[in-house]
Parts: C-alpha cells; structure tokens; sequence
C-alpha cells in the first residue's frame, strides 16, 4: 500500500539525493528501487515485492539482512556509550575486542595490528599511507610509488583513486597522484597474450618486473591487489599469480597490500582471499563483511614485518598521524564482533565456497544460448556473467546501451535483484545462501536472459 510517506520518499529522493555511480539526470529519471525491509537472504521494496538479494547489499550483507545477535550487541552497546574516541589517550571496550579477534583470525597472515577506519576506501587509503610512512621509518624515503593491476577497483578516495585500474572512476577527478602505475590484469578471458593460464600469468609478472626495473624498486612502496578482482567484473587470476607475484616482490623488497573489502571474511571461499591462493600479504584492506553493513567499519591490518619499522624504537617520524573520528567506532566494533562470531560459528566460508560452485554450475550454461553472454566466471559467492557486443572477438557490451539494466529489470520481474556493473551482471549473495535462494537466482537470471532474447 502506498502512503503518504512514500510519495514524500519517491519525490524527495529525485529532489534531493545524489546517488553514486550515475549520472543524475539518469537518476532521476530512473528512480532507484527503494528497500525497505530484509530478513535473510529477502529483501522488501516500498511497493511491497519481495526479492532475493542476489547482491547481498553491496557484497557486504555476508550474515543475511536483520540478525538477531547483530542488532542486539549493537543496542547492548548503545546502552553503554555509542561513542568515544579511539585517538591517543583513550579507546572503546569492543574496538579492543575487535582487534584481538582481527589479529586472532589472521594469524596464519602474521599479521600483527589493526588500524580501524570506517570504509573500505579508508583502510585502502591508509594502507598506501602507512606503507609510504613504513618505508621513510626503514630509512628508504624516495619508496613512494605505487603499483595495481588494470580493472582493479580500491575505493573512491584520492589515494585509491590513483590506484585504481578502471578509467571510468578516474577520469573525472584527475589530476590523480603521481607515481602510481598500472599493468595488465591476469584476466584469461580478456588479454593480448595468452588463454593459457600458466602461460598468461608469467606473461603479466614479467611486465611487473619490467615496470619495476624501468622505475627502479627504490622508487616503489607497495603493490595493491584484490585477490579476485571484484567490481571490474569478478575477474580470478590463474593459481599461480599470486605466488608468483609475492616472490617477485620478495625479490624487490616490494610490500604487498591485499585489498580484501570483498573478498575478506569468507566470500571466495577462504576466509582471506589471498589465503585462498596460498599468500601471506604485508597489509590487508578490510571492510565490508566485517560488519556485514549493519555499521560502517574498515580495517587495515599490518604484518609482523611491517610493524617492525615502528617497534625499533620512537622516532618522530613513526607517530600515527593518520586515523579518522570514527576509529575504532564502537558500535562498528560491537557489530563486527558480533558478525565475525557468526562468520566462524555457521563456518560461511566453506558455505560460499559450497553454495557459489552450485551458483556458477547453474548458470555455465548461458553462453551456449544467450546472445548476450560471453562466460560467466567467480570463485565462492562473487560471480561474474560477461556481456558481449560480439562473442567471436568478446568485445565487451557498451554499457551505455542499457542492456545490463533491461536484463537486471528482467530479473527483478522473477522476484531476484542482481546487479549491473559495467559489461557484467554481479552476483554476490549473503554467505548464508542455502540451495534454495542459490536456485532462486539461477531460475531468475536464467528467465532474465531468455526474455531478452525474446525482446531484444
Ligand atoms: C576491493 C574494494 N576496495 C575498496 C572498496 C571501497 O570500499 P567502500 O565503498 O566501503 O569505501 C571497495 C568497494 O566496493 C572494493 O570492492
């Protein structure tokens, strides 16, 4: 039923609210679906439709929407104090919480302290700040650059905008930071090399190399990854890239950051995503799943080796003049501290890797029928399904022709949302998907493809 209130929302929202990631005049002439309600792995607009969330929010609802034990440690904290600060002199019983459960879940990273932001382009940016400050405290003061793969997707701000592999972020903003390169990323569907993986993955390490050599490894703080390549079209390197990659870095004193706001606390399948390709990075950019977004939170996690730089003694270079208000923000922690219980305790990550293969086994069909499809790609619950303009070349679909959105529009008609990005459609489900939900966005997607096909 709709009320007043909800011709006051639909009105305001065109008036008023700018949305990121289109334009506005697009906007406001294709509203935004409003969400009202979730429960589990179901999420209710405005008019009343329920859907699978077939995107999980934004690949961070990874415990299913309105959890009990979530909104409880969360009030339970409001009823303390739902603020205080985290800068020197004071801090929050559940950021202290949370930090020792962060470290305790990455010990097999090594990974030695936690500096808490609010959002993963926070824990990007403070993982390319801290690596710069890390090198001047190792008397290696001109190691400012950095390097990043093409597609690669690392948040919004000035840092990680700089850092990012997908033109369509930066244009805009420029001029970006200076020293920042990007190579070609280890995409097998996609490259001018090789579909061999082997073969690809050497190919893009030696560009690596050469990049290295040509600038100079004094001049390079840190490379930046995600370990499967999330918002560029859930791209999965071949095995062996990232041992590859973290030899090669060895071998220049590079530090290696892994940017783990998606793939961080189970959704590929591992609990990190560079666990699941059997690396161990300097630092780790988390956010998302850490609180499942009941409450903003980020957090950048620094190894043993990285620490080391501060512990050798006070220099007034290493103070931390790096943090935001909302460090360590306690009901953040709270939420955090009650997601990643429930992270461990329903063991998600084995389930994401479970209930993804059964995703991607049920739709690897399309690209023998659809016209649209070219593969449909992932590693546990992020999935990718590549649209083409040409299957023979595998031109990638103008995403200015709207045809990711006819085929998501399709979908939410079979009840599922799913998501447009660029030449992809996204999957990236709660982590608590069971069969059922799984085959409810094979059905629905499957159906969105074949309407297509019929209207096109
Ligand atoms: C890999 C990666 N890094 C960083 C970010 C930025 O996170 P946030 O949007 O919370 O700032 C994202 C967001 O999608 C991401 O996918």
């Amino acid at each position: 039923m709709v009320t007043k209130d909800d011709n006051f929302l639909r009105e305001n929202n065109a008036r008023h609210q700018l949305h990121p990631m289109i334009h506005p005049l697009i906007s406001e002439e294709h509203p935004p679906q409003i969400i009202v309600k979730g429960d589990g792995y179901y999420v209710t607009d405005i008019d009343g439709n329920t859907f699978v969330d077939g995107i999980g929010g934004l690949w961070n609802v990874n415990v299913g929407h309105n959890r009990a034990e979530v909104k409880a440690a969360i009030t339970a904290q409001m009823d303390e104090i739902s603020y205080y600060s985290s800068f020197a002199g004071t801090t929050t019983a559940p950021s202290i919480e949370l930090s020792a459960k962060v470290i305790e879940m990455s010990a097999q990273e090594d990974m030695s302290k936690v500096l808490f932001s609010a959002n993963g382009s926070d824990a990007v940016e403070t993982a390319l700040k801290l690596s710069r400050q890390y090198w001047k405290l190792e008397g290696q003061p001109e190691r400012t650059g950095f390097m990043s793969l093409k597609q690669g997707y690392h948040g919004i701000q000035f840092g990680g905008t700089s850092v990012n592999g997908s033109s369509y972020y930066r244009h805009a903003y420029g001029p970006l930071m200076p020293g920042c390169y990007q190579v070609d990323s280890p995409w097998t569907y996609r490259n001018p090399y090789s579909e061999d993986p082997s073969e690809l993955s050497a190919a893009i390490i030696n560009q690596i190399d050469r990049l290295i050599q040509h600038n100079g490894a004094h001049t390079i703080a840190a490379f930046i990854a995600e370990p499967i390549q999330g918002a560029g079209g859930v791209i999965v390197p071949p095995s062996e890239f990232w041992p590859a990659l973290r030899a090669l870095l060895d071998k220049y004193g590079i530090l290696l950051i892994s940017d783990e706001v998606v793939t961080g606390f189970g959704r590929s399948g591992s609990m990190f995503g560079a666990r699941g390709w059997g690396v161990k990075p300097d630092m780790m950019c988390l956010a998302k799943g850490i609180t499942a977004g009941y409450i903003p939170l980020g957090a950048t996690v620094l190894n043993e080796r990285v620490m080391s730089a501060w512990t050798k003694g006070v220099d007034p270079m290493g103070f931390v003049m790096h943090g935001y208000t909302a460090t360590g923000h306690a009901l953040g922690c709270a939420a955090a501290n009650a997601t990643l219980k429930i992270v461990e305790d329903e063991n998600l990550p084995a389930n994401a890797a479970a209930m993804g293969d059964r995703l991607i086994k049920g739709l690897e069909d399309l690209p023998n029928w659809s016209s649209l499809v070219g593969e449909v790609r992932g590693k546990g619950l992020m999935v990718g399904v590549d649209m083409v303009a040409d299957k023979a070349t595998r031109e990638p679909i103008d995403p200015g022709k709207g045809q990711g959105e006819m085929v998501a529009a399709f979908a939410r008609e079979e009840g599922v949302i799913v998501r447009p990005a660029g030449s992809n459609i996204i999957l990236s489900p709660p982590l608590t998907m069971d069969a059922d939900g799984v085959d409810k966005i094979i059905d629905g997607l499957t159906k969105a493809f074949r309407k297509y096909e019929e209207v096109k």
